[in-house]
């Protein structure tokens, strides 16, 4: 099969294009014939070397990319309920960002817990960018049990994971507020945001106040900054940063970890359970996923050096078979 094989770590360039062995399913895999995948800031991040966690896999050629969408080719023992060319998107979690399974492939391995089927709203091409963006906003929005007439506060709406949780908290009834440059006004209207702060303008501290959850997707000191704008008692969570502690404290507020879920109600639910969450919201009309721009396979550099670039609205999707892709 044709893949990305990522051979070292630096620019671009040690994304390849190569022909390499289709994996077999394993007890509980189940194997995907690949449509589109999407791009995440994890893959380029374990490419240029910038997140301490990742550097092990850089040592190794890898397959990058973590969210499919596609057809079952064939299951592995132990699964039974996942029929052959079902429509599905998948998740195939961190575990696939190490060795050659992964996303950007014409084939992929997949846990077949985290294998679901497509929502008829969404084309492959969408369905590919609920995975990652998909379970770390669910997560976060289950574990902040944000609720009907809350006030929610998230930096960096217009990205995956941003644009992801302010569907799932609307869908909750909460009031959304979001940063993110004008350029992304029409599409966040369009999913049902309440209120944009263009924080290229001014200072978003100093437009909200009364908050009850914030959401952070951006990092920097955008975690800290955003204390001020909660209520005694809010929470904020930062999934690209860490606030200060103290200062939480000072302000009497919480600020749990964003990483990987952290304590409560997010150990609730299993990666796949998150998935059938936003799944359902997308066939019940209530979530949808914007493609910002598509790439073909071999284009997989310049895919990743787009999101890189930090201003991609909803999700980068790299094509596999770009006319099965755009099907419902
Ligand atoms: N902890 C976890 O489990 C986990 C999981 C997934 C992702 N993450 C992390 O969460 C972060 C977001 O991921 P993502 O997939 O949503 O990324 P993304 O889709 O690439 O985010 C791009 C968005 O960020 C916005 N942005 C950039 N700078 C901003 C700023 N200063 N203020 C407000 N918005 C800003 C851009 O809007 P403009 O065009 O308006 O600038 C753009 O819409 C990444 O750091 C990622 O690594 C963590």
């Amino acid at each position: 099969m044709q893949a990305i094989v990522q051979t070292g770590s630096g620019g671009p360039e040690v994304l390849q294009l190569q022909t390499i062995p289709v994996p077999r399913p394993g007890r509980n895999q189940v194997l995907i014939r690949v449509y589109a995948a999407a791009v995440n800031p994890i893959d380029w991040k374990g490419r240029v070397e910038i997140m301490p966690g990742l550097r092990s896999v850089m040592t190794t050629a890898r397959v990058p990319g973590v969210d499919v969408a596609g057809v079952i080719e064939q299951s592995g023992s132990g699964v039974s309920h996942l029929r052959p060319r079902a429509a599905v998107f998948a998740m195939i979690g961190r575990g696939g960002t190490a060795g050659l399974n992964g996303g950007y492939a014409e084939y992929v391995l997949a846990p077949a817990g985290n294998v679901i089927a497509k929502p008829r709203t969404l084309s492959f091409a969408q369905a590919a960018g609920l995975g990652m963006a998909a379970v770390t906003a669910a997560r976060v929005v289950n574990q902040t049990n944000i609720g009907p007439g809350q006030r929610v506060l998230i930096l960096g709406i217009a990205g995956g994971v941003g644009s992801s949780a302010a569907q799932i908290a609307k869908s909750r009834g909460a009031i959304v507020i979001g940063t993110a440059t004008a350029r992304h006004n029409a599409y966040l209207k369009s999913i049902g945001v309440d209120q944009v702060i263009d924080y290229s303008q001014v200072k978003f501290e100093e437009q909200v106040q009364n908050i009850d959850v914030v959401i952070d997707a951006v990092g920097g000191d955008n975690a800290t900054r955003a204390i001020q704008t909660l209520k005694r008692g809010g929470t904020l969570i930062s999934l690209a940063g860490t606030a200060d502690a103290a200062v939480c404290a000072a302000a009497g507020v919480r600020c749990p970890s964003g990483r990987g879920g952290g304590p409560g109600k997010a150990a609730a639910f299993s990666e796949g359970e998150l998935l059938e969450q936003v799944a359902a919201l997308a066939n019940a009309g209530k979530y949808t996923v914007q493609v910002d721009k598509t790439f073909a396979l071999a284009q997989a550099g310049d895919a990743q050096e787009f999101n890189r670039d930090g201003h991609t609205e909803g999700k980068v999707i790299i094509l596999i078979d770009a006319a099965k892709a755009m099907q419902r």
